[in-house]
């Protein structure tokens, strides 16, 4: 079983340039079409845009001439990593004339031009997951970037309603991907994978155990992983197994106290507190207003408004919890978390190119002799 690098936080990466662009015009960058006699509103015909083409766009100087876009052989050169990130605007809702003035500019469209053309030749001839292990590998990959990180698709029956979340890449080995989570509540993708009973708290009782029957849910799941510093991307399709009790274990005593507490304490995806529309709005107004408590009486990193949000909730579990263990050297696995891994039916290798022409791999599992499976692999249109 492979291990795989620890985790890392992810980097923000945020640019300022629209909003330079906006203020050298006298535009408020929060509101850019405020020299707009009649901006659009939610209601209106055209929604008022927050983000436009985030990331795409280098806004042109004042003094600078827009560029026609390129059609031809002749791309533009190439926008670098650096100055892309530079060119994200934080909020943009352009004018007609600004507008067309960002969308016809040279860098509109981002090209990928990092890697030479992929070929059939590069690919593993016989294995997706080696192949995959060989690109996770790709030493321009820097451990801060968080290769790991990775999207998890799964789907509810029988509606159909899909839902995704990020988590991270625990494991790989011949099988397939790992990963951990906790399985237990009803609202979130427990439930949708693994059906199954509940009990009084809505919580489902234990994850289940590999060959003692599964019960009902969408096993269908899908992985998604971007690597956008070397322009890659790799989609793995296919059905969700549980680890092991003692597979899941070995994992759970390496992580340290404070997230084993935090996976006891937290009913995962459970609603906490809510608030009924606009009651928020009337709370804060009422706030402001009060005057029972000065608000120079409140302390500063206190936002009176949000108080009682549900979190309070949350830490008290998470003291029931450490109550519960204090005398505990080693905290147990709860029954309702654990690993599990995703083995693949198909497996995609995307690899950008320029004018949008990329290279993509897919290897599909065919049947084989016995109880063995073969890849055929298939090249794919863009
Ligand atoms: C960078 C990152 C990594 C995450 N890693 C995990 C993980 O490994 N396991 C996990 O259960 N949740 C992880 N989460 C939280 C999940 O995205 C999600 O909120 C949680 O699993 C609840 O999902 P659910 O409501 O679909 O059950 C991560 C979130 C982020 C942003």
């Amino acid at each position: 079983m492979q291990s795989l690098r620890p985790s890392h936080s992810i980097k923000s990466l945020r640019g300022f340039q629209f909003v330079r662009y906006y203020r050298s015009r006298g535009l408020s960058a929060m509101n850019p079409t405020s020299d707009h006699s009649s901006p659009s509103d939610s209601h209106g015909k055209h929604p008022r845009k927050l983000i436009f083409a985030p990331g795409d766009i280098q806004a042109p100087s004042p003094d600078e001439k827009p560029t026609p876009t390129k059609t031809s052989a002749a791309a533009p050169a190439p926008v670098s990593r650096l100055a892309g990130e530079s060119l994200r605007s934080e909020t943009s809702t352009p004018n007609s004339v600004s507008e067309d003035r960002v969308v016809s500019h040279a860098a509109r469209a981002h090209q990928f031009v990092t890697n030479p053309p992929l070929t059939v030749s590069q690919m593993h001839p016989t294995n997706p997951l080696h192949q995959f292990n060989t690109w996770f590998h790709d030493t321009r990959l820097p451990p801060s970037s968080a290769p790991e990180t990775c999207t998890l698709a799964t789907a509810s029956l029988p509606s159909g309603r899909v839902s995704a979340r990020v988590v991270y890449l625990k494991e790989l080995d011949e099988r397939g991907w790992v990963v951990y989570s906790n399985w237990g509540s009803r609202e979130g993708k427990g439930a949708q994978v693994f059906g199954g009973q509940e009990d009084g708290d809505g919580v489902l009782s234990a994850m289940p155990v590999p060959g003692e029957g599964m019960p009902q849910g969408n096993k269908w799941a899908a992985l998604t992983f971007l690597w956008s510093g070397v322009e890659r991307q790799v989609r793995i399709e296919g059905l969700i197994e549980p680890l092991s009790r003692e597979e899941s274990e070995l994992y759970w005593q390496t992580r340290e106290r404070g997230s084993q507490i935090g996976g006891w304490a937290s009913w995962q995806s459970k609603v906490l507190w809510s608030a009924e529309p606009d009651s928020l709005v009337e709370r804060r107004r009422k706030s402001l207003a009060q005057d029972v408590c000065p608000r120079s009486e409140i302390p500063g990193d206190v936002n009176e408004t949000d108080i009682d949000d549900g979190r309070a909730l949350l830490e008290q579990r998470v003291r029931d919890m450490e109550e519960r263990f204090k005398d505990a050297e080693k905290i147990p696995l709860p029954p309702f978390w654990g690993g599990v891994r995703l083995v693949p039916e198909s497996v995609e290798f995307w690899q950008g190119r320029r004018s949008r022409l990329h290279d993509r791999f897919r290897y599909v599992r065919v049947p084989s002799d016995g109880d063995l499976y073969k890849w055929r692999v298939e090249r794919l249109s863009p």
